[in-house]
């Protein structure tokens, strides 16, 4: 079934207020995580595309590994996007986007030499599309860089494919999808991607039960 981004989009307007302080309280690393592996790449991108962008989290710990002149972030929560617009209000390297991914993607012919999206493939169901998607707006050489959510038997949610989180206060629900990390290495290949790295990692570290996360480097092995 396909998504209903709006409804995802709604779910994060009403999270947004408090999203940034949440993740700072919980310790959540992931996009520590993907600092941590743009530092190994050692890559130097000049344009970055950042997917389900939200508050601006990613875009953060890209401009704090590499020194870009181009940033487009997009998020489909427009919620999201206000305070992500406060963030960076005045840099003129960064455009926000308040639109649906698969929409942005169709919109535009650019490529990037780096795509990244953190936390926001499990919010898709369409992982082969989304990460297609990726893939057809990367440079020849570029790296795309993205988590998702592991099938994990230690952990009593994500043992499950899915969740649905609903909120009956706002109206909204928000699925999220979880894969083995072979299936995603295969969507990565079938997207005519080189699979550089795909490792877990801790995106809490100390929970109880033992909460995983899944990061994947893959890269545009085309000639210019
Ligand atoms: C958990 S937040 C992560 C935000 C940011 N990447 C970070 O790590 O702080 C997920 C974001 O992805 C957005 N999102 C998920 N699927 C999307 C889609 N298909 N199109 C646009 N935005 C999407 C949501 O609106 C939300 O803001």
């Amino acid at each position: 079934m396909t998504e209903d981004i709006s409804s995802v989009g709604r779910h994060f307007d009403y999270l947004a207020p408090e999203y940034d302080a949440n993740a700072t309280a919980r310790g959540w690393r992931s996009n520590a995580v993907l600092g941590e592996m743009l530092g190994d790449l050692g890559c130097a991108p000049r344009s970055v595309l950042d997917l389900g962008a939200g508050t601006g989290a990613t875009v953060s710990e890209v401009l704090a590994h590499t020194n870009p002149v181009r940033v487009v972030a997009v998020d489909a929560s427009g919620g999201m996007v206000d305070y992500m617009q406060e963030r960076f209000a005045g840099d003129t390297r960064i455009e926000c986007v308040r639109a649906p991914v698969a929409e942005y993607l169709e919109s535009t012919d650019e490529s990037f030499d780096l795509v990244t999206a953190v936390s926001v493939l499990p919010f898709n169901s369409e992982v082969q599309t989304f990460i297609d998607g990726m893939a057809g707006h990367v440079n020849p050489g570029g790296n795309c860089i993205f988590t998702y959510e592991p099938v994990n038997p230690m952990h009593p949610l994500q043992s499950e494919r899915e969740t649905t989180l609903r909120n009956e206060t706002v109206g909204t629900a928000a699925t999220i999808h979880r894969q083995h990390p072979n299936e995603i290495a295969a969507a990565v290949l079938r997207a005519e991607m080189q699979l550089v790295d795909n490792r877990l990692f801790l995106p809490l570290p100390g929970s109880d039960p033992v909460l995983l996360a899944g990061i994947v480097v893959a890269r545009n092995p085309h000639e210019d």
